[in-house]
């Protein structure tokens, strides 16, 4: 039988880019877990750096009256399909209890949260050791004394080839592109496109000029960012040998040519 055809949504990026890379409800178990593991306790505030459309905060704040999150982002365009989509479906309670700011991550004090994070990411934007370093430092001081930082990160052989990755969806494909990796100072530049059924290929939806960093590049900046100790997570195999979606400290691991984990770095 041939793929049914259905009638297309209207084309919007930040759609199409939630479907494909992110999972909010998995990223909330995460924190939850981790800070429970690391702190002994439960977190209840969240900030989330560079939080485009802030659908992490939005579930985040709908969890309980007692959580409540802060979303901040330099471009208005994320946060009004964010306050459209996400914050417009939390009930006038859990509303309260989110807010996005439109402001600079390097410069924007919010109330002392038990968790930061940045994620997808982000953070690479940040070319410069001492560029870096002084964001590391902002993240530091956004915490409370309790507080736990975390972040993602990706690599392998694999990631940094000049070349395409397509994942098929129900009824588009997400492209992922590695479009020049520089070996002088890893600037590296990715890309994402989307080709829905019977459509042109759209281009360059979302464009990232990055500097790629190590994990232990990144671990020393985070210590010297006055972070008492950082734990590198590792992902679990399911039985074909890819991701499971459970992550575990760990210190030594086998390479393989393309992974994709977390940091986070306790106060
Ligand atoms: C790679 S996107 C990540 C969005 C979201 N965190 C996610 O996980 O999908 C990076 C976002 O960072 C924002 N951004 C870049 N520099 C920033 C800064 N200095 N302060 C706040 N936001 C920034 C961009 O506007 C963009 O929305």
């Amino acid at each position: 039988m041939g793929k049914k055809k259905q009638k297309l949504r209207e084309y919007n990026k930040y759609w199409y880019y939630e479907k494909s890379v992110q999972n909010p409800e998995g990223e909330v178990d995460f924190f939850n877990e981790k800070y429970g593991e690391i702190r002994g306790k439960q977190a209840f505030t969240l900030r989330e750096d560079f939080c485009g459309t802030g659908a992490i905060s939005c579930k985040w704040a709908a969890q309980s009256e007692n959580h409540k999150s802060y979303g901040i982002d330099l471009d208005p365009e994320p946060i009004a399909y964010g306050k459209e989509v996400h914050y417009a479906a939390l009930d006038d309670e859990a509303k309260t209890r989110m807010e996005y700011l439109e402001a600079n991550v390097l410069d924007s004090p919010t109330p002392k949260v038990d968790i930061t994070f940045a994620f997808n990411f982000s953070y690479f934007i940040f070319k410069k050791r001492v560029d870096l370093l002084n964001y590391f430092k902002a993240a530091y001081e956004s915490l409370n004394d309790t507080g736990v930082f975390f972040i993602d990160i990706f690599g392998g052989p694999d990631s940094i080839q000049e070349n395409e990755d397509i994942i098929e969806h129900s009824h588009y494909d997400y492209h992922w592109e590695c479009q020049k990796f520089n070996p002088m100072n890893n600037e590296c530049r990715f890309a994402i496109h989307f080709k829905r059924d019977g459509e042109k290929r759209r281009a360059n939806q979302f464009v990232y000029e990055w500097r790629m960093w190590g994990i232990m590049e990144i671990r020393d900046l985070l210590e010297e960012a006055g972070f008492k100790k950082t734990i590198a997570y590792w992902e679990e195999d399911d039985e074909d040998g890819d991701g499971n979606g459970n992550f575990y400290p760990s210190e030594d691991e086998e390479q393989c040519e393309s992974w994709v984990t977390y940091i986070g770095a306790v106060k």
